[in-house]
Order: structure tokens, then sequence, then C-alpha cells
């Protein structure tokens, strides 16, 4: 009976994956790592073991990690020293003697030179300490969640259009659900180990094709402005955004523009067993009640 840790189990991709591995395996197999385990409690009266642990803190973890056969590693968030955070997990899960350690990092370009701040660099350097510290595992590189898209476009596409420095940049964008359905799978079946998944819709698609499908939610067309990065900046901070997080988002819609997510696998398709949501489903679905 293996016992597979989830980390970041207090967050959104962590917690859905807890919830699909419920479904799969009895929760007394489940750890879930959290700095706050009284954010937990939910889980524990479901028989989830909660342990505490922070990525910063080396003997939380190797507290946490014994006994533990799988881990699943979601990624530390960006701006916070990912690779120290990244790396102390790894070197736990080493000591612990775990047999499958599970990475979620990003989509990129093969030999892409494009990097996203606080992101791709710590990504890169991840990958590499986790095949270089022997554990068998599986990185799977998410392309961009299909939950974001809200937070790009703001709340008046309806009105003003799609306005993204986005260029005729495609990708295969994806519901952060299914990614954390893909984490369960690869965390309970065999034969993932040592794999790299690039993990996305079957699809992918450009801003205009999103402004197309917002023209016929409407009835009448919504165009697809493809304004410069600095007016994409200076309209997110003038919605309330600070000028840090507005940059970050503006680098996300760049690397699209880039092609950084251009490439469409069949990686979630197969591990899923059926097609991901696309992306006029997910659109429809979101913004059918708000286009009147
Ligand atoms: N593919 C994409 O589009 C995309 C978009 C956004 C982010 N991401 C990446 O995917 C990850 C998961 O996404 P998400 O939506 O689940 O993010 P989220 O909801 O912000 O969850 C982040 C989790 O990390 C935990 N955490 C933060 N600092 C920690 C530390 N020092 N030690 C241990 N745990 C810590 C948080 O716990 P607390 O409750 O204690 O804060 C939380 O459980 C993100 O962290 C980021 O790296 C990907």
């Amino acid at each position: 009976m293996n016992k597979i840790l989830v980390t970041g189990a207090t967050g959104h991709l962590g917690r859905e994956t807890l919830e699909f591995l419920l479904k799969q395996v009895p929760a007394s197999q489940l750890v879930a790592l959290a700095r706050d385990p009284a954010k937990l409690a939910d889980l524990a009266e479901r028989g989830v073991d909660i342990r505490q642990g922070d990525y910063f803190d080396s003997e939380s973890l190797s507290r946490a990690f014994e006994g533990i056969d799988k881990v699943l590693l979601v990624s530390a968030v960006a701006f916070t020293d990912r690779i120290t955070q990244h790396l102390n997990v790894i070197a736990a899960a080493k000591a612990a003697g775990v047999k499958q350690l599970v990475y979620t990092s990003i989509q990129r370009k093969a030999g892409s030179f494009f990097s996203i701040s606080m992101v791709t660099e710590s990504d890169k350097a991840t990958e590499q300490a986790i095949k270089d510290s022997g554990i068998p595992y599986t990185i799977l590189r998410n392309t961009l969640y299909i939950d974001t898209v809200p937070l790009l476009l703001g709340d008046k596409v309806f009105d003003e259009g799609v306005r993204v420095p986005g260029g005729s940049g495609r990708a295969p964008l994806v519901l952060r659900s299914e990614l954390a359905e893909a984490n369960a799978l690869v965390l309970t079946q065999d034969a993932h180990e040592n794999k790299i998944y690039t993990l996305g819709a079957s699809e992918a698609f450009s801003f205009a094709d999103i402004a197309a499908v917002f023209s016929e939610i409407k009835e009448t067309p919504v165009p697809y402005v493809d304004i410069t990065v600095q007016e994409f900046i200076d309209e997110k901070v003038a919605g309330g955004f600070p000028p840090p997080a507005a940059a970050f988002l503006a680098e996300w819609v760049q690397a699209v523009a880039a092609g950084e997510f251009a490439e469409v696998t069949r990686d979630l398709e197969c591990l899923l067993g059926r097609k991901p949501t696309g992306y006029r489903e997910f659109l429809q679905a979101s913004y059918a009640g708000s286009a009147a």
C-alpha cells in the first residue's frame, strides 16, 4: 500500500488533486502537507493524515516525509525563492527514500530562451535537480490554467473587447481541475516513472479565437485588440493590480505570443482517457451569463 503525500494541499491544485485521489484510494493512504494544518481540518475528518511542513523548513519536511512512498511537489509560488524551496523538498524526499517524486512544472518550447520571471529558470533547475537526485520522477509540464482567462481579460470584454498583447500566439489552455485529475492518475497508476509529460488541451487557440467565442455569446462582434505590453500593464494597474503583478501577468501573455505554449500533445488526453474540456465550452460556461 503506497502512502501518497500531496504538497500545496491548501491551494487549488493540491486540494483538487486530493479530491481526485480520495475517489481512487482509501483516505488512509493519503497525506496532505500544509504550513497550517488547521486549514485542512475537513480533510482530517475524512481520514487524510495532515502533516505540518514548510518548503523553507527542511526539518519539517523530513518529519512529514517519514514512511511516504510518493510525493506530489506542487511548485512553489513565484517571487518566493522557488528553487530553495524545491531543493529542500527534493533533499527531504531523497533522505526519506521516496519512490516517486511528481513535480508540476510549466510547459515551455524546446530550445527556447524565453523566460518567465521567477518561474522558468527555477523550473529548469528543479527538473535538473530531480533528475540528478536519482529518485524516480514524473515531470508534468502544465500549460496555462484556462481558469486564469477571466483574470487576464478583465471584466469588460463585452464592452471593450479582448485587449491583450498576445499577437497571433496560440496555446492549449486547460482546466486546472483536469490537471489535478492527471496528478491523481499519475500518482496511482504504474508506468509513469522517469517520464516527462506536457499537459494541455487537445487544441491550441488564440486570443482572436477567444474573441470569436465572445462574439457568438454576445451575438455581435467582440474584437481582439492586440495592445502593447505597456498598454496592458497600464490598464491592469488602472484596474487595481499592483504594478509587479500586472507586469507578471503581461509576461504570461507574451509567452503565449512567443509560442511558448504552442505545442499540443495528447499526454493529458491519454491520461484522462478523454479529451480535456475545450476552450469554447469553458468560455460559454463562464461568460454566458455576463454578456447581456
Ligand atoms: N499553470 C498555470 O497556469 C499556473 C498558474 C498559477 C500558478 N501556477 C503554479 O502552480 C502552483 C499551484 O497552483 P495553485 O493554483 O494551486 O496555487 P495556490 O492556490 O496559490 O497554492 C499554492 C500552495 O502552495 C503552498 N505554499 C506556499 N508557500 C509554501 C511553503 N513555503 N511551504 C509549503 N507550502 C507552501 C500554499 O500554502 P498556504 O495555504 O500555506 O499559503 C498553497 O497550498 C503554483 O504554486 C504555481 O507554482 C501555475
